[in-house]
């Protein structure tokens, strides 16, 4: 894809413009994912009910700076590779009770996970070290929610 703008990327690696756009695809699918994660945990702490209500609402909310955080990183990135940002966050699963809500919280964080892993290795193959660090530092991030949240069900009274 030959983009009008290419002459003044002089300082970025040096790649054919196939790979970078590639790379922005998958910065936004994760760019989506974190804008989902922040409605998510917004409303799922909303919904909480019963009496862990106030430390479950708490737990999601303490969640939503991090995935902030992520989603400024990658906003930045994609357009420092030339990119437009999506603005549309990936629609946040129907969640009736706490326990269900809980689930769709470890599922949407073992994606994360998955997701930067594979992007760590495709910024890797690109060739931008630091992008690469970033994402490695983003699924030690996930890792953290994802956990926290398995400890929380492991006891869960069923
Ligand atoms: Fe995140
Ligand atoms: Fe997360």
């Amino acid at each position: 894809m030959a983009r009008s703008k290419r002459g003044a990327r002089t300082s970025a690696p040096k790649q054919a413009g196939g790979a970078r756009a590639a790379l922005i695809k998958g910065l936004n699918e994760d760019l989506a994912g974190e804008l989902g994660a922040i409605v998510q945990y917004l409303i799922y702490a909303a919904k909480t009910t019963g009496p862990f209500r106030p430390e479950l609402s708490q737990f999601f909310l303490k969640e939503v700076p991090d995935e902030q955080g992520h989603a400024q990183f990658l906003s930045n990135k994609i357009v420092a590779l030339g990119g437009e940002p999506t603005t549309t966050p990936r629609p946040t699963p129907a969640a009736a009770d706490n326990h269900t809500m809980l689930m769709k919280v470890l599922e949407a964080e073992r994606r994360a996970m998955a997701d930067y892993t594979k992007r760590a290795r495709q910024a890797e193959a690109y060739g931008d070290k630091g992008l690469q660090v970033q994402l490695e530092n983003i699924i030690t991030d996930e890792t953290g929610h994802f956990e926290e949240t398995e400890r929380i069900l492991r006891e869960w009274p069923m």
